[in-house]
């Protein structure tokens, strides 16, 4: 990224599967950064007045992807702090394309552990029968999608949300550092 880029950019993207910590992890870093957060499923809700299953069930995934793209877009067009993706976001081609050069990270969490924290909850890929297959396929399915469209990956099972976040925190300051020496080596 250029200077001028890296000023105008989020400060971090968190993607990752349902579960991962994106949020609470994203708050966090936010905190520490000094920035401000923004959850674009939250934003979702805000801007539609609708939560996400009602869009699914009534709309269905299709129409959900499209609102979804829309938000994420103008989200990473606007926001200069952390924002966190929904888990499926970045499988929206033009959204993996929007996310190139920008400092994604990949929240990781293996199936056992993403799934003991979303089993309770009202997502709407998760529902029907044997929930817990189904995470673990779309996950599968998945992972190579998210690590490709991040800079590095962290374990986010590796500690509580605190010490994740600290490892962004970290990482990041490594890719600072890469920035500004391709910065240096472009500007020379
Ligand atoms: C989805 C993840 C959810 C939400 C929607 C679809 C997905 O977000 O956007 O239910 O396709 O993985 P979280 O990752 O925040 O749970």
């Amino acid at each position: 990224m250029t200077g001028d880029r890296v000023d105008r950019a989020p400060s971090a993207v968190l993607i990752g599967f349902m579960g991962a910590g994106k949020s609470t992890v994203g708050r966090i870093l936010a905190d520490r950064l000094g920035v401000d957060f923004i959850d674009t499923d939250t934003e979702i809700v805000r801007t539609t007045g609708r939560s996400i299953p009602d869009i699914f069930t009534t709309d269905g995934p299709q129409r959900f992807r499209e609102i979804e793209c829309d938000v994420v877009l103008g989200v990473l067009r606007t926001h200069r702090g952390v924002i966190a993706l929904g888990g499926g976001a970045v499988m929206t081609p033009a959204i993996e394309s929007a996310l190139a050069g920008h400092r994604v990270i990949y929240l990781r969490i293996d199936a056992d552990a993403g799934f003991a924290r979303v089993a309770d909850s009202d997502r709407p890929l998760i529902v029907g029968d044997d929930p817990q297959t189904r995470y673990a396929d779309l996950l599968a399915e998945r992972d190579a999608t998210y690590t490709r469209a991040a800079v590095f990956t962290v374990d986010a099972a590796a500690g509580d949300a605190g010490t994740v976040a600290d490892e962004i925190l970290t990482e990041l300051a490594h890719a600072l550092v890469g920035e500004r020496v391709g910065e240096r080596a472009v500007n020379s």
